[in-house]
């Protein structure tokens, strides 16, 4: 039996896990790190936790499933996205890489309207230039640390950067390089057009490879570090979205999920890239050979509850009555206790800004219509609503591009209650569908790999052998209509608030 590996080098944590040839979980690691806001808006990371998280992780999965490095066919590494690692000719590290949630880049978005026009660069680029993609990050460098700037070698994504430094190699594939803005998303590579328009030299940027080629090996020092063998083929991988898709079975049209991880994604499969003059949705290539897909972003979904979490935990009572169980389960609970609606408390998830359907870096949280009957039970449901509110933004612009389901699949951890799967349903007003498997990015990373050694022909054969549906979810109709008022209302929210929220930000 051959075995894969497949790592998520996420936001808050790595994660590698090992699928056999059958697509069924052996082990897994996590290893967690810091988040760094030096500003309200900024958020940074040092690429150098990625990569001891990384090690660390590749070597309790070994040691886990007792399974021979030998047996590892390939490796898919998966990971956060747009984010920018700087590095020198020396392969250093020149600064904390900036994250897909950094809000530091207006004015360098507006730089690259001013060169394209609006139209004109989403025509380019298929995409509007918001302040979490990587381009307006490499030229805020070059605008504010330009000693940095000059000792730049490459600009490498998350993923790649641990590619990197598992096999010496600087390489890409196109879901991640998507993120970027500085490709051609129709002809799956670098724009030329873009790159000279904004003056980036093309050097800085590694090649391109669709996203199951392997296109680098374990090196000696790697193998060392890790326990791997010397030469155990990495694939290009994916972005973290198009990762958990392939790892969730959207390779196929007419599929649709939504990914309740920090960020909250609705993601479809197109056979075709998709134009749109406003760029109202991300459109990036998948990872599945020559093939598109669409999503919109939350920027703050489940990261929304953990915030609340973290800041004030669940209620006294709460931990008082279920002693044994863990924080979101107690959380969970709570919410339950609560009518749909939360008694009029309506929560905007734009903790760091928002980019679907308003990309506005200046957007902040919000809870509205507090009274004396809200207790802290109230603000869980209302952050679940709020957050599924925000998600049904996302899938009406799909819908609206003619994308449509009977189903839209749920993954990630968000997906674990059952309760935030009720409220989905019910404000999507569609079937919710979960999975046999829930790993998402890090099982598309072991789908990617299998394809790129041969165990699977192609990611469609895989994703179909390995991945069923598990269970349903159906929306209960009195929720709906109670559901389609309150949104009418979370709605025109944001609308009242959007002025008062740029004058915050100034006043600041
Ligand atoms: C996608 C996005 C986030 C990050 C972090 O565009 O910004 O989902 O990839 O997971």
């Amino acid at each position: 039996m051959q075995y894969l590996i497949g790592m998520d080098i996420g936001t808050s944590s790595t994660r590698a896990i090992i699928t056999d040839e059958n697509g069924k979980l052996i082990a897994s690691a996590t290893s967690d790190y810091p988040l760094m806001t030096p500003k309200p808006g900024w958020a940074e990371q040092n690429p150098l936790h990625w990569w001891n998280a990384s090690i660390i992780v590749i070597k309790e999965v070994l040691e886990k499933s007792g399974i021979s490095p030998k047996d590892i066919a390939a490796i898919g590494p998966s990971g956060q996205m747009h984010g920018s690692v700087f590095l020198d000719s020396s392969g250093d590290v020149l600064r904390p890489a900036l994250l897909w949630c950094d809000q530091r880049t207006q004015k360098q978005c507006d730089l690259i309207y001013d060169i394209f026009g609006y139209e004109g660069f989403i025509k380019l680029s298929y995409n509007k230039a918001l302040t979490g993609f990587t381009a307006p990050k490499i030229l805020w460098l070059r605008e504010n640390e330009p000693e940095n700037y000059k000792k730049i070698y490459k600009i490498l994504l998350p993923k790649d950067y641990i590619r990197f430094k598992l096999s010496g190699i600087c390489a890409t594939e196109v879901s991640d390089a998507s993120g970027t803005i500085l490709m051609d998303i129709a002809k799956r590579n670098w724009s030329d057009e873009i790159l000279e328009g904004l003056d980036i030299e093309k050097s800085h940027l590694p090649d391109v490879y669709e996203s199951n080629y392997v296109s680098s090996k374990v090196s000696a020092e790697a193998a060392k570090l890790t326990g791997l063998i010397e030469g155990t083929p990495i694939v290009g991988g994916a972005g973290d979205q198009a990762g958990g898709a392939v790892g969730s079975g959207i390779v196929t049209p007419g599929l649709i999920s939504d990914y309740l991880g920090t960020s909250g994604v609705v993601f479809s499969y197109s056979d075709s890239p998709v134009y749109d003059s406003q760029g109202r949705l991300h459109s990036f290539c998948h990872a599945v050979n020559g093939k598109w897909h669409l999503m919109g972003v939350t920027l703050s979904a489940a990261g929304s509850l953990k915030w609340y979490d973290d800041s004030f935990g669940p209620s006294r009572q709460v931990i008082e009555q279920h002693p044994q169980q863990k924080s979101y389960k107690l959380l969970d609970i709570q919410a339950e206790k609560i009518k749909p609606g939360a008694d009029g408390l309506i929560f905007l998830p734009y903790l760091s800004g928002e980019r679907t359907p308003y990309a506005d870096p200046n957007a902040r949280g919000v809870f509205f219509g507090l009274s004396y009957v809200h207790g802290q039970d109230h603000f869980v449901r209302a952050i679940l609503e709020g957050v599924a509110f925000s998600q049904f933004d996302c899938l009406r612009l799909m819908n609206e591009t003619g994308i449509k389901s009977d189903k839209v699949i749920l993954f990630g951890g968000g997906a674990r209650s059952s309760l935030w799967k009720q409220i989905t349903a019910d404000i999507f007003d569609t079937k919710i569908v979960t999975l046999n498997v829930e790993e998402g990015p890090s099982y598309g990373g072991a789908l990617l790999a299998g394809v790129g050694c041969g165990i699977y022909s192609n990611i469609v054969e895989a994703a179909h052998k390995v991945i069923k549906e598990a269970d349903e979810v159906l929306p209960n109709p009195d929720n709906v209509e109670k559901y389609k008022k309150i949104y009418e209302i979370y709605k025109s929210l944001y609308a009242d608030l959007k002025e008062d929220f740029t004058k915050l930000n100034a006043a600041l």
